[in-house]
């Protein structure tokens, strides 16, 4: 079988990681991780995102210690899971809490970044006058000194982990970037900003204009034929100044790891949500600059969103430009959770989903949880926890069906919709297709998704919630169409087995209220 490029492969497999990320600290021991491990499995996920942090594995500055991993790894393996560890180095949240104690003390050697001339701390103004202070992205020493340390843990992983594949993917960092301005304003910041722009990176940025955010792809081509970076990027030159460092940074960390042990690697970002750099991370891997991380950072391959935001499907597309396969390794536990992870995989054929605090799925939110779900009364969704049950049943099912899935990821064979994008309900295959309708009368749930995987030219499945679903035929000289057999059931070892044979009044609707998996098949006529 030929290897898709967007795709996990695990022993040859293909592989969708059904994921959730644990909270920050969970994975600080073994100990803590039995209990998220039992979640884990209740909401039916085959891969756990964990931290790994600088702090705890290189406390002395050249001694390693990476027992917790290892123990954390054998519990993985006796539950048949898979991880995706989250290097927590220099970088978290666009602050530097999980470097050790020994960088952290040494500003000499490890300098801060200077929001503000001279000024190792200030206090975000934009952001509730929250003290803050990060390492520095021009700090080279800084620099070797993670990319030596996450060198150290991927050599170890392969040693004890590259026959297993228990672990199959590593985000570098987390959240990078800076706060509080567009860019550092050091003495080292201030020459190179009005140095030169490295010339085969402005060629770059000029001839990949056609997927660029608009006012980055204005002020490139605007840009004058100086050499400064004022003069090449205009109004957004602080931006992209501090992205072309952040990704430099991080790729030489990614490039040190995959040098020891060649695993997939992924940078992860806090959106921008259209407000201006510094607000949210300046030179953090959001959307609108992932040209130039594409370029200063080709030991990453996956740029991730972390998504917290309501219009989750329109961050879908943002960040699938330029080839980025979709993988979400944050998102909200709300009940708009289990659609959307339907929705990514049928819609965007995604390649990682996972909940943020998967461990509290189900639970009723509490302020801080609210604050960061966007949990408002607008939304009947966003208030209500999402039923892990029914999460659950959304994961093995997809899980159950994930080669025959994955074989359709890339083409058009597999489509999906959801409530939250009303105006895009149809789903067309050849000369056959579905228009799926929400928000009905007689449809009383409003987490409304439907995915539809073709099978042959009229024999599909589809994942359907609480939608009607209306079958069509696109051949305009048999324009009629009937469903010779509507069926309800699962898969078990990769053969569909049968529950139930809708028809009759169960049929006369074509009305689905819950989560159900259905083979339905088509006829078309004059
Ligand atoms: C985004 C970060 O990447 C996570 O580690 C976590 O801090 C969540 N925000 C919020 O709790």
């Amino acid at each position: 079988m030929e290897k898709k490029k967007n795709l996990f492969y695990v022993k040859g497999e293909p592989f969708i990681a059904l994921a959730g990320e644990a909270h920050n600290s969970s994975s600080s021991t073994a100990y803590f991780m039995e209990s998220v491990w039992e979640k884990a499995q209740e909401q039916g996920l085959n891969t756990v995102l964990l931290p790994v942090t600088w702090e705890l594995v290189e406390p002395v500055e050249g001694t390693f210690d990476f027992a917790t991993q290892d123990a954390i790894i054998a519990q993985a393996r006796e539950r048949g899971m898979h991880i995706i560890f989250l290097w927590f180095g220099s970088w978290k949240n666009a602050q530097c809490m999980y470097a050790p104690n020994w960088v952290k003390t040494d500003l000499e050697r490890f300098p801060r970044a200077q929001v503000e001339k001279g000024q190792n701390k200030c206090q975000l103004k934009d952001f509730y006058g929250m003290p803050y202070t990060t390492l520095s992205y021009l700090g080279e020493e800084t620099n070797k000194a993670d990319a030596r340390a996450f060198a150290e843990f991927m050599k170890h992983l392969k040693e004890i982990d590259e026959a297993e594949q228990t672990v199959i993917a590593v985000q570098v960092e987390n959240e990078t970037g800076m706060q509080g301005a567009g860019r550092e304003h050091s003495d080292l910041a201030d020459e190179l900003f009005a140095g030169e722009v490295p010339a085969d990176f402005a060629a770059y940025m000029r001839s990949h204009t056609d997927e660029m955010a608009e006012d980055v792809k204005a002020a490139v081509e605007q840009g004058k034929d100086g050499k400064t970076w004022e003069e090449v990027f205009g109004d957004v030159a602080e931006e992209i100044f501090s992205a072309y460092h952040v990704a430099s940074y991080v790729n030489r960390v990614a490039e040190a790891g995959k040098a020891v042990y060649d695993l997939p690697m992924t940078a992860n970002c806090w959106l921008d949500k259209g407000e201006k750099p510094g607000k949210y991370p300046s030179g953090g891997p959001v959307a609108r600059v992932m040209e130039v991380w594409k370029f200063a950072a080709p030991a990453i391959d996956i740029i991730a969103p972390d998504i917290y935001v309501q219009n989750f499907c329109e961050i879908c597309d943002a960040y699938t430009k330029m080839g980025n396969p979709l993988f979400i390794p944050e998102t909200a536990t709300h009940s708009h959770v289990g659609p959307r992870l339907v929705y990514t995989v049928g819609h965007h054929h995604a390649i990682c989903f996972a909940p943020f605090g998967f461990e509290d799925m189900g639970q009723e939110f509490s302020g801080t949880q609210s604050y960061l779900f966007g949990v408002d009364t607008s939304d009947p969704l966003l208030q209500t926890p999402q039923d892990v049950d029914e999460y659950r049943w959304y994961n093995q099912t997809i899980a159950s069906m994930t080669p025959m899935l994955a074989d359709a990821y890339g083409t058009n064979r597999l489509q999906a919709v959801i409530t939250e994008v009303p105006d895009k309900n149809m789903m067309m295959f050849g000369s056959y297709g579905f228009m799926v309708l929400f928000d009905l009368p007689l449809i009383s749930r409003k987490d409304g998704v439907c995915l539809a995987l073709q099978e042959s030219e009229d024999t599909f499945y589809l994942i359907a919630n609480a939608c009607m679903l209306a079958p069509i035929s696109t051949n305009p000289e048999k324009p009629n169409v009937d469903l010779l057999a509507v069926e309800e059931g699962y898969f078990e070892d990769g053969k569909w087995v049968m529950t139930r044979r809708l028809n009759g009044d169960e049929t006369a609707s074509m009305n689905f209220g819950e989560p159900t998996l259905l083979k339905i098949k088509l006829f078309s006529y004059k």
